[in-house]
């Protein structure tokens, strides 16, 4: 046996059957031990001797075939064998179906992809000793991976004596991470202990925290919050996202200028109003008008401040939009009405009315998104700190390992969420390709993805697409910059982003087609491997992908008391057993949520209206 493993496959004590049908992929093996009623243990480790999921290794020459039961059954003949009846007993003659996983090159110790040599029939099939399977687990193919300083501890293998799995970072977040399972199976809990493991090392995460509910996480992270609570949060500073630092494209995302009309003449209110900040004395009020006016002072100033015109970054005051936008409704050439009939006047510009009813959609729709309180954050900005200068900071300073931007107080109308959190994805992919992220990798968690992701705003000739966190998911990883995201409808991500998610954390899953989602994600995940899916107790996940070629179960470690997310669900119990005349909420919450109507005392000759 070679000395890099902890312990050998091969121990005698463990053995508990052997080969009697070898395919391809899968042996079936005589499990004699299977039919007896309790597990038993040997040096003080739990051996379940021929149980579903268990994981074996099989002799094999200079190798260990690794294994895993997938099911067990009796023949026919000894079907009874296993009844409880007095007086009697058979000899029953359990056969397994065992999946082959990997190979265990036992000179090395190293972990081989695939099937290196198969088994015989009669090979003998040994119970995996838990200090194997996380040393398979974790040494998967690479050297690095065994000298590696940093490692996570991520969780323990759910049965045996808990063995705790330690992976590298790298194997984790290299190619993204997605935590996938049904509401309650411990996607938050997850997303809480991979962020506070990362947290004993240097690393940096910014957080997108869609229900508030990591704020448990508290001095290990720096607290932002966007929206307008009526009460202030306990932890947080409120910050806002300008509409002058967002991107053109994420502007007509906000906007949506719908037909081949609006979007022109957006851009071009835009770029006027840009011009009436460095070119004041061509506004009026700070709108720019062109109807009927001489077009030579307009062109030129365009010309002047071309550079800060287009500059996407350059300042404009957006309240002027609405009325800026009829005023793009112009011909270049206008006409002189002094002589008669009409002559064209290229001096000037003309009044396009057809353009001008094209636009009052277009306008009424600023005006009310101007107003509105789901959009303050982006549109009425004034007198509060960006997150874009937050960030900076953050990524300058290093101070603390994680940065959490609370989305809990967006409101959903307008879409807000998703503009918000896809500006931000845009801002985090510009740093990652300007090589902000080169030498220090920054992490990108988002939980309750399916919010954000895969979202299309506008009719169909007109969609704009808030596709900034796909375009990390394809582009992020040679930039350094990674994400690691939790859902529970995979079905919702669209597929070319799970597809680029190199590790797949699943909890229990359910809906077919969210498994079937899955099993199509990660190649290595077969169908045997997901079928245990549904029945993952919480916090248990499958650890699958690229670099876990061993779809392992684990039992995901909890996060440090004090810093596991508030994701309570409701307490029937407190609440139904409360009086009925006893207020719920504490005097002073009632008085701010209730307005009290008193009516008037009746006279007592009052009549009662029927
Ligand atoms: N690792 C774990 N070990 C044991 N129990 C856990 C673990 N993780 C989560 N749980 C239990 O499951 C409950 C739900 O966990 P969590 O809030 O993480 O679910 P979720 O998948 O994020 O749900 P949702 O989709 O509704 O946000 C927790 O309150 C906790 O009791
Ligand atoms: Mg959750």
């Amino acid at each position: 046996m070679s000395l890099s493993l902890p312990v050998t496959p091969f121990d005698s004590g463990r053995l508990i059957g052997s080969v009697c049908e070898a395919g391809p992929s899968y042996v079936k093996a005589n499990l004699p031990k299977a039919a007896k009623d309790s597990p038993s243990l040997r040096f003080g480790e739990r051996m379940a001797g021929g149980q579903v999921g268990e994981f074996v290794f099989i002799e094999c020459a200079a190798f260990a075939v690794f294994g895993r039961i997938t099911s067990v059954k009796l023949p026919e003949r000894d079907r009874l064998a296993v009844e409880v009846e007095l007086g009697k007993s058979h000899e029953a003659h359990p056969v397994g179906n065992i999946q082959l996983i990997a190979t265990l090159d036992l000179d090395s110790g190293r972990v081989i992809c695939g099937i290196a040599e198969h088994p015989r029939l009669g090979s003998f099939v040994y119970s995996a000793p838990p200090a194997l399977v996380s040393h398979v687990a974790e040494r998967f193919g690479s050297k690095a991976d065994a000298e590696a300083v940093v490692k996570l501890h991520i969780g323990s293998l759910p049965s045996g004596n808990h063995q705790p799995i330690e992976v590298t970072p790298e194997r984790v977040f290299g190619r993204h991470c997605a935590v996938l399972g049904t509401t309650g199976g411990g996607k938050s809990y997850t997303l809480a202990r991979l962020m506070t493991e990362c947290a004993k090392h240097n690393s940096r995460i910014i957080l997108l925290d869609a229900t508030g509910e990591y704020h448990t996480l508290g001095d290990l992270a720096e607290h932002y919050y966007l929206g307008s609570p009526a009460k202030k949060p306990a932890v947080g500073t409120e910050v806002v996202l300008p509409y002058e630092e967002l991107s053109e494209l994420d502007l007509y995302a906000l906007f949506q200028p719908s037909g081949k009309t609006q979007a022109p003449k957006l851009r071009d209110a835009i770029r006027s109003l840009k011009l009436a900040r460095a070119a004041p004395l061509l506004a009026t009020n700070g709108v720019i008008y062109k109807a009927d006016r001489p077009r030579k002072p307009v062109v030129d100033g365009m010309n002047m401040h071309a550079a800060a015109i287009n500059d996407p970054k350059a300042k404009f005051d957006v309240t002027k939009l609405p009325e800026q936008i009829p005023c793009e409704c112009v011909y270049a050439i206008g006409k002189d009405f002094s002589t008669k009939p009409p002559r064209d006047d290229p001096a000037k510009y003309g009044v396009d009315s057809g353009e001008m009813s094209y636009c009052v959609t277009l306008v009424s729709r600023i005006n009310a998104m101007l107003q509105s309180d789901a959009l303050a954050p982006i549109l009425r900005p004034t007198g509060k700190t960006s997150l874009f200068s937050i960030f900076e900071a953050f990524l300058t300073h290093n101070a603390k390992p994680i940065l959490r931007v609370s989305l809990e107080f967006v409101q959903f109308d307008y879409n807000a969420r998703e503009l918000i959190a896809n500006a931000i994805g845009r801002d985090l992919i510009r740093r990652a390709r300007s090589g902000a992220f080169a030498d220090a990798p920054l992490l990108v968690f988002l939980d309750e993805a399916h919010q954000f992701l895969n979202r299309s705003l506008g009719d169909e000739d007109t969609a704009h697409r808030l596709d900034a966190f796909d375009v990390i998911a394809k582009e992020g990883r040679k930039y350094g910059l990674a994400i690691c995201m939790a859902t529970q409808r995979p079905r919702d991500i669209p597929d070319g982003v799970l597809s680029q998610m190199g590790t797949l954390i699943v909890h229990r899953l359910i809906n077919d087609k969210d498994r079937e989602v899955v099993e199509r994600a990660a190649g290595e995940i077969d169908r045997a491997a997901a079928a245990f899916l549904p029945t993952l107790s919480p916090g248990e996940a499958a650890v699958v992908g690229v670099d876990f070629p061993i779809p392992l179960t684990v039992q995901i470690a909890m996060p440090p008391e004090r810093h596991k997310p508030q994701s309570e669900g409701p307490n029937f119990q407190k609440a139904w057993t409360a009086k009925r005349n006893e207020p719920l909420l504490t005097p002073e919450l009632a008085k701010s949520a209730l307005v009290v109507f008193e009516p008037e005392p009746m006279a007592e000759d009052d009549e009662i209206p029927f």
